[in-house]
């Protein structure tokens, strides 16, 4: 049922796909002196995540939990992840972490600005602050600079049960699912706002090497022009809701 690739270096996808609604949840654990969790999944996955990220490092160890908004598959798990990593410490934005964190969270999360940075050792990551971008205002991503992983969170999100990794394209399932989600009772997915355009620019402005994306296949191909092509679909595709 869940699968682990690395896709990067020291960046390994835990992959569950859930084939009632066609869709993979993936998970993003990147192995350093202070390893670092990208997103939990949902607490239905806690078991099957913990036990991928066991095989891949001493839970003890884990020291960052990370992760783009609020919502069930960003960081539903959180809590069963303080209990058994004692020194694990959650980021996430500013406002995630007064709004939503004060109140859900067990342990107090470090709100983080634009361009702050963690450092787990070899690696540093850069925090995005990016409202809305996916959804959400307490929305942000992360970017690791040395390898040069984008971590995308919905940004990309493609159906099916698809290969960990490709290089050719990951533009026309992300279409499709935005068709799906921009109208019908599942509308307002990603919306398309004054600054969706310039925050996709910021991104591409980065000139990531790979984008790890929360659902379907991570990308190593053109990931600037990906970025850049994916506004051109979220505008053409967004609507009224
Ligand atoms: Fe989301
Ligand atoms: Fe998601």
């Amino acid at each position: 049922m869940t699968g682990v690739t690395e896709i990067a270096p020291d960046v390994f996808r835990i992959s569950t796909f859930i084939p009632e609604t066609n869709i993979q949840m993936n998970q993003f654990l990147v192995r350093d002196d202070e390893p670092l969790l990208w997103h939990t999944g949902h607490r239905y996955l806690f078991e099957e995540v913990r036990q991928a990220v066991a095989g891949l490092i001493d839970i003890d160890a884990l020291r960052w939990i990370g992760f783009s908004h609020f919502e069930p598959d960003e960081c539903g798990s959180l809590n069963e992840w303080f209990q058994i990593a004692q020194s694990a410490e959650a980021f996430c934005s500013v406002v995630g972490a007064r709004v939503n964190m004060t109140d859900f969270s067990s342990r107090k999360a470090r709100g983080m600005q634009l361009d702050e940075i963690i450092r787990t050792g070899r690696y540093s990551f850069r925090f995005l602050s990016t409202p809305h971008l996916p959804h959400g205002w307490d929305a942000g991503l992360l970017f690791e600079e040395t390898n040069r992983t984008l971590f995308c969170s919905d940004v990309l999100h493609q159906n099916g049960d698809l290969p960990a990794l490709t290089s050719s394209d990951v533009l026309e399932g992300a279409r499709k699912n935005l068709v799906m989600t921009q109208s019908g009772p599942m509308k307002g997915y990603i919306p398309y706002s004054l600054n969706t355009e310039s925050q996709l620019k910021m991104l591409a402005d980065l000139n990531p090497k790979t984008l790890a994306i929360m659902h379907g296949s991570s990308f190593d191909g053109d990931c600037a022009k990906t970025l850049h092509d994916f506004a051109e679909v979220l505008k053409e595709t967004a609507g009224a809701f």
